[in-house]
């Protein structure tokens, strides 16, 4: 199984994802937990040169590639050999980021990212994608005071972050889920959990 976490920053993804991993540890499953951008070591140098604060220009069109190719290091070096071995991995953040964070938000056409994104990951999608939606006056009331680079984009673009993601989540009725992230994170991961179960037993079954 293949199982991505997205979400706009501040929607509470890393604090589900533990909990997520560790049932599933629970339940037997072998699982694999990696970060996108990150989870490699290419990922980790093109993740810092993403987030970092500096004075080095990054043009959208670049920033989509960089985020891409980190994504292409990750299902080459990690996904993929974890997949063959039957391992199950869960994923914090993918393909669907970087068309609502550079596509909807940052301007650039959607459907290019979604192009680019299936060659460069030679099309692996994931099983299910869970998006935590959270207003953005919440979510950004939870950012801690530093924020990194993408996070200092303000509220408008935060904005079209959250609507990019109920958006793109429309396009995907099998495999996407959005979850309100508003609730205790108790609810929150019930929630998480019993669609899991439902994508493993439909996957088993078919
Ligand atoms: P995130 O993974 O949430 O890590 P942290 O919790 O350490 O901040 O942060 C990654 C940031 O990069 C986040 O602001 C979303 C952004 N991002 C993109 O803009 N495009 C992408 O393709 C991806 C994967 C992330």
């Amino acid at each position: 199984m293949f199982f991505v976490l997205d979400g706009v920053d501040g929607a509470g993804k890393s604090t589900q994802l533990k909990m997520f991993v560790q049932w599933l540890g629970e339940q037997g499953y072998n699982v694999v937990t990696c970060s996108d951008p990150g989870s490699t070591e290419l990922g980790d140098q093109i993740r810092s040169l993403l987030l970092g604060k500096h004075e080095t220009p990054i043009s959208m069109r670049a920033e989509m590639m960089l985020f891409t190719t980190a994504r292409t290091q990750l299902i080459q070096q990690v996904i993929k050999p974890a997949l063959a071995l039957g391992k199950t991995i869960v994923l914090d953040r993918y393909i669907f980021s970087t068309v609502v964070y550079q596509g909807h938000a940052g301007n650039l056409d959607p459907d290019e990212i979604w192009t680019m994104n299936r060659i460069a990951t030679e099309n692996h999608l994931p099983d299910a994608t869970f998006i935590l939606d959270i207003p953005v006056d919440i979510a950004m009331a939870r950012l801690g005071k530093t924020l990194d680079r993408m996070e200092s984009r303000g509220n408008e673009y935060f904005e079209r972050v959250r609507n990019g993601f109920l958006l793109e989540s429309e396009r995907w009725p099998d495999t996407v889920d959005v979850i309100d992230a508003t609730r205790t994170p108790d609810e929150i991961q019930n929630d998480i959990r019993k669609l899991a179960m439902q994508y493993i037993k439909r996957k088993a079954s078919n």
